[in-house]
């Protein structure tokens, strides 16, 4: 095993190849990284009634979420324990048991073993069922309508966990005085590469866009000003966050609304209730579109295109793409169609935008199968020593749009998780970098 102290260093701007590629260090990285991060697990709208049930994974981890019968929501590994079958093959749906399909062990809601077929005949009455319920995820959060899991009992509260992201995620999701909802229906995707290269680009890459989507820009949109979208010059000088391993980037829209792909309904809608989001986020804020954002590890979403989505990994090389779209609640129908046609034609497995970000993605997994391109260092240089967190009013916001402060806190977190340190240790380490980063600042 490599020495993972080696493989990251944030300070020069430097990643070893060998983190998307290596299996023994995929293997480590199921455990150490999401085995001891809050994983997204699901929204409040797929979960509508009593027995409502997703089926995800955490990681690798196929878990079952359900509402429970006092409205409550519950998570348990998606494994009988007889044999490991899935408990349930379903997607979705509601449930008041579920039957493991292969020899017909049932479970409650929350995971208990309630019956075993011949239980007399084939077990003498002797099998203790409480012992062999379904392996619970001991902590399950409810933010803002928000379900995340983690099986770790040291890993801090979800909001703690935030820390100052909490800002930034909450101008997506508490944007409306009714909330957001997921369209029915999920997309579904597999991509050949390594989970993070998605993650990190949505947590910290504004930087690709003006080139990557050039093309798909100018096929999309008749209108130059339109092309000018990823350009952040016409609308702000942009900015981005960077902390505990999340990012965001941010540019200024003059006008109000995060709506100018979603066509005329959604943009009216939104100007007729924009009252809300003044109220609930405060002009500034509501002035500002959160571009490309992830909670790390693997929880993303695009203010511009509104889609959420989980990077779910499957081997060093490979990752099922798990997306959503989302509305705010109260949009009439007509305005919402607008926001699933922007966002299926945009960043969708047919969609322009995403195609382009696959496909560079697979070429560079491709690139590495070659001994000395995996061996070969990548640049993460971008903006090193010249972050200043100055934007007023906006926590952590530093001053370029075009950085990799993101893509550097989102490889040092992960290597802190890798190194097995504690997250207190992790803390201590955070505060003690973010002092330094202020004493580099240029005065
Ligand atoms: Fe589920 Fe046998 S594996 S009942």
């Amino acid at each position: 095993m490599v020495d993972i102290g080696t493989l990251v260093d944030s300070k020069q701007g430097l990643i070893n190849p060998l983190i998307y590629t290596d299996p023994a260090l995929y293997q480590l990285e199921l455990d150490r990284v999401f085995g001891r991060s809050w994983l997204f697990l699901a929204h409040e709208s797929q979960l509508p009634n009593r027995g409502s049930f997703v089926q995800t994974y955490m990681g690798e981890d196929p878990v079952l979420v359900v509402r429970q019968r006092d409205a409550s929501v519950k998570a348990f590994l998606n494994q009988c324990r007889h044999r490991g079958m899935r408990i349930c093959r379903a997607d979705a749906g509601t449930n008041k048991t579920f039957t493991c399909s292969y020899h017909g062990w049932a479970y409650d809601l929350e995971g208990n073993l309630i019956n075993v077929p011949l239980e007399e005949r084939a077990y003498h009455n002797q099998i203790d069922k409480s012992q062999w319920g379904a392996t619970k995820v001991p902590r399950v959060q409810s933010y803002k309508g928000f379900y995340f899991g983690t099986w770790s009992d040291e890993v801090p509260e979800f909001e703690e966990y935030l820390g100052e992201m909490k800002y930034y995620f909450d101008a997506a999701v508490d944007r409306w005085d009714n909330g957001l909802e997921f369209v029915k229906g999920a997309t579904k995707w597999v991509i050949d590469c390594n989970w993070k290269f998605a993650a990190e680009q949505f947590t910290s890459d504004m930087y690709h866009a003006p080139i990557s989507h050039a093309s798909a820009m100018v096929a999309l949109f008749e209108d130059p000003a339109m092309r000018s979208l990823f350009d952040p010059s016409p609308h702000d000088q942009g900015r981005q966050f960077a902390g505990h391993g999340h990012g965001t980037g941010s540019m200024g829209i003059p006008e109000f609304g995060p709506d100018i792909l979603a066509g005329p309904e959604y943009s009216a809608w939104q100007i007729a209730n924009r009252d809300q989001v003044y109220n609930r986020l405060g002009t500034d804020r509501a002035h500002k579109i959160m571009i490309h954002n992830n909670i790390f590890p693997n929880f993303s979403w695009l203010g511009t295109a509104s889609t959420m989505r989980v990077w779910h990994p499957r081997g060093p090389g490979q990752i099922e793409v798990w997306a959503w779209t989302y509305v705010p609640k109260d949009a009439p129908e007509s305005a919402r169609k607008g926001v699933r046609e922007v966002t299926q034609r945009t960043f969708s497995p047919a969609g322009v935008f995403e195609t382009d970000d696959g496909e560079n993605w697979t070429e560079i997994q491709q690139v590495m199968r070659g001994w000395k391109a995996r061996s070969t260092l990548f640049n993460a240089q971008m903006g090193l020593g010249f972050e200043q967190r100055d934007y007023p009013g906006m926590p952590g916001m530093s001053n370029d749009l075009y950085s990799e402060m993101g893509a550097r806190g989102f490889y040092q977190r992960w290597q802190d998780l890798m190194k097995n340190l504690s997250w207190k240790e992790i803390a201590e380490l955070d505060a003690q970098r973010r002092a330094a980063e202020q004493e580099v600042q240029p005065a």
